[in-house]
């Protein structure tokens, strides 16, 4: 058997930053505007939004953070996100998530323009998702579509098990791999038999958040495994697949850190430019 390829998400992600980089200056005129809320001061979120802010100002894209007391209600939360949705020079708005428990994530992913959602996560946008329409799709799922693409795949007929059901990755990734042909079954907590399942995938995409439970028994030989996961343990930061135990009969695997990883963002840019183009197409001027 051939080795195992390693996918490299932040290679990819690199090249697809690039492009957008190039796409930004190729247009000119009006910079895209992306809007980021955070709300407290949870540290995993500010780390993530300074990581989403710089890599706004590589390519172009002109960020602004929106930090919010922990305390805000969701009155006064809904309200900023009106003015940014009423504000032109916002093509997209974020709200970090997670979210304090007296904020409802369902109501301020509906209160998000449509065409400003960058996360995917307004009702409308889920809806085009399913119904095979354009539209605004969450980042993490359209970078695994895309990185899979880019290192030639076969999606098309292919038997796909997604473990995990969560709005932001499970959900839509599923929707996204139906849309390509390929077979889905989406398996969470209540699965029977969760291992025998993983077996019979062609692609095993892990998105659970517990560190190395996808073991040596889950794979299919061959198979494409894409891990989703990322955990802080003692020792560093761990996927949902055991990859020393998995990458030798595998047929291609994404690495932990440097492959799902890296394409949030990336692909957050990408949505946030696809945004701003739909200013660049309805605009007059
Ligand atoms: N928190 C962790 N991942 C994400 C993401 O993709 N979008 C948002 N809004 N919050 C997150």
């Amino acid at each position: 058997m051939t080795e195992s390829s390693v996918l490299s998400g932040r290679a990819f992600a690199k090249e697809v930053r690039r492009n957008i980089k190039d796409e930004i200056l190729r247009v000119g005129g009006r910079p895209p505007g992306l809007a980021v809320i955070i709300v407290g001061d949870d540290p995993a979120s500010s780390v993530y939004v300074a990581m989403k802010e710089k890599a706004c100002g590589k390519v172009g894209i002109e960020s602004t953070v929106v930090r919010l007391k922990e305390s805000i209600s969701q009155e006064n939360l809904l309200q900023e996100i009106d003015r940014l949705n009423e504000d032109p020079s916002v093509d997209g708005i974020l709200c970090q998530l997670p979210l304090p428990g007296h904020i409802s994530a369902d109501t301020v992913a509906s209160a998000i323009l449509p065409d400003k959602d960058v996360d995917g996560l307004h009702p409308e946008n889920v809806g085009r998702l399913w119904r095979g329409e354009e539209g605004l799709f969450p980042c993490t799922p359209v970078g695994i579509i895309a990185l899979m693409k880019h290192s030639d795949i076969a999606i098309d007929g292919a038997d796909a098990v997604i473990v995990g059901r969560s709005n932001i990755v499970g959900k839509p990734l599923a929707a996204l791999l139906l849309r390509e042909n390929a077979t889905v079954c989406v398996a969470h907590s209540h699965t029977s038999d969760l291992e025998g399942l993983c077996r019979k995938a062609d692609i095993l995409i892990a998105a659970v958040g517990r560190p190395h439970f996808i073991k040596r028994g889950f794979i299919k030989p061959g198979a494409t495994v894409i891990d989703v996961g990322i955990s802080r343990t003692e020792d560093g930061l761990a996927g949902d697949v055991d990859f020393d135990e998995v990458a030798p009969i595998c047929g291609a695997i994404t690495p932990v850190p440097g492959g799902v990883g890296p394409l949030t963002i990336a692909f957050l840019l990408s949505n946030t430019v696809k945004a701003w183009g739909t200013y660049h197409t309805s605009s007059t001027c």
